[in-house]
């Protein structure tokens, strides 16, 4: 495959003007090409399994919006109903029919929850389980395991040292220590370690929040045996479980990492996949417990614009989609074949990598070690890792411009488009 040498000078342009308008440039962090090196392209347009820039190059694209296009963009169903959504009113605040037809759709595919309120971020989604998770025990600290990234509130912004309990201490400036310090951080897998914290402290831990698949440091798969452990001894302690499956609903399997592992969670996240595209999160989790939540309890939380009706209609129809016959099928057939695809060139190339796959979320690590924590994760080479996605975006194809994110299928890519995907793998890891 010919490389050809992109222009981006529009993007360029675009990324200086906005540099001098908006923080670092872009709305949220990992946009920047921080650990990449190269300015962000701006994206004009996007259909199905192909994004395009403003200098008129296009991509195969494996970000997905960071997860929630899984259907592909602008899928003509979601794209019809929100045209007709729209001539009805963009928001009202007052309950709509839509919004009792997804909690219903949510809830049936997620036994473990009998009740769920819609926010508009995973970042609300998970501050508000674990406001409701406090509520409901009456205790303060909380258990988050390195790597995991659970939005930006402030008491989750919190990684570990090193040890095997570690007490808060905040990753960003402007995190009140005092709200930090209820933050344990564990290692993810790391069974011995969560057990002598919960040995130690168990009776004061109101919840355990984790990813159950690990999409925020790549992609790192729960070792056998630890979720389980988890749920045992949270159950032991009368501690409320929350399983994180803002990335992983919906994504690695129809029911989510708890249908996968079968697993059942006191509370569950979501996020991304059930917006369609459009911001939404949701919590919830037994109905003891989402009781609390105001006005059926006293643990407040409110949202001008949850429930929007847009947002509804497009997670309805996105999830209808999804729940057709021989969905997953099909987009598991697409992800084992880029895997063995992208091993496979990577073993012709002669570089050393490690991949990892959950369902549709996946991730190439320039290691020769297992990843299976933070740590481990940590000994990809990201210098190779940008040359590898430099000479993606040249040829074609967009990643997440940061190793430690997860890739993403859609129910879009073809055939011909994960070929591609392959050719230019290679030839991108020759280069390295
Ligand atoms: C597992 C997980 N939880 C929470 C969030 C936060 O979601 P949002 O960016 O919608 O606030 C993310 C975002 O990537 C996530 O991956």
């Amino acid at each position: 495959m010919e490389k050809k040498l992109k222009k981006f000078s529009k993007s360029r342009r675009l990324y200086q003007k906005a540099a001098a308008v908006i923080p670092g440039g872009v709305n949220s962090p990992v946009r920047a090409f921080k650990a990449v090196g190269g300015n962000p392209l701006f994206i004009s347009r996007a259909k199905g399994s192909k994004i395009y820039d403003v200098d008129g190059n296009s991509y195969i694209d494996y970000v997905l919006s960071w997860g929630p296009m899984i259907l592909g963009h602008t899928h003509p169903r979601v794209v019809k109903a929100l045209k007709r959504a729209v001539e009805n009113g963009t928001s009202y605040g007052a309950p709509t029919a839509l919004e009792v037809e997804l909690a219903e759709l949510v809830l049936k595919a997620y036994p473990s929850m009998d009740k769920i309120r819609m926010v508009n971020s995973g970042t609300e989604a998970t501050m508000s389980a674990i406001r409701a998770a406090r509520g409901f025990t009456g205790r303060d600290k909380i258990i988050k395991f390195e790597g995991c990234y659970h939005g930006h509130a402030d008491g989750l912004l919190v990684k570990a040292g090193s040890g095997a309990m570690t007490f808060g201490v905040p990753d960003s400036p402007g995190v009140p220590k005092s709200y930090a310090k209820n933050t344990i951080t564990l290692p993810y897998n790391d069974v011995k370690s969560l057990k002598k914290a919960l040995d130690a402290e168990g009776d004061s831990i109101a919840c355990v929040i984790v990813e159950p698949v690990v999409g925020n440091i790549g992609c790192v798969l729960p070792k056998q045996g630890f979720l389980n452990t988890l749920r045992t001894l949270t159950r032991k302690h009368g501690i409320v479980l929350i399983f994180d499956e803002v990335m992983t609903g919906f994504r690695v399997a129809f029911g989510g990492a708890q249908a996968h592992y079968g697993i059942k969670p006191d509370m569950t996240c979501l996020g991304k996949v059930i917006g369609g595209g459009l911001p939404v999160g949701a919590y919830g989790g037994k109905k003891e417990i989402m009781s609390m939540i105001s006005p059926e309890g006293p643990v407040y939380q409110a949202g001008t614009l949850s429930g929007n009706p847009l947002a509804m209609t497009a997670g309805i129809e996105t999830l209808k989609e999804l729940s057709k016959k021989g969905v997953y099928e099909k987009i598991e057939a697409s992800s084992a074949m880029l895997e063995a695809g992208l091993v496979d060139a990577a073993r012709r190339a002669g570089v050393a990598t490690r991949f990892y796959r959950a369902g549709s979320m996946f991730c190439t690590y320039f290691t020769e070690k297992e990843v299976f924590d933070y740590t481990t994760a940590k000994t990809s080479d990201t210098a190779k890792f940008a040359r590898f996605f430099s000479g993606m975006i040249q040829r074609g194809i967009n990643l997440a411009p940061s190793q430690f994110e997860a890739g993403f299928m859609s129910l879009a890519h073809s055939k011909r488009d994960i070929e591609t995907t392959i050719k230019a793998a290679y030839e991108a890891l020759k280069e390295i």
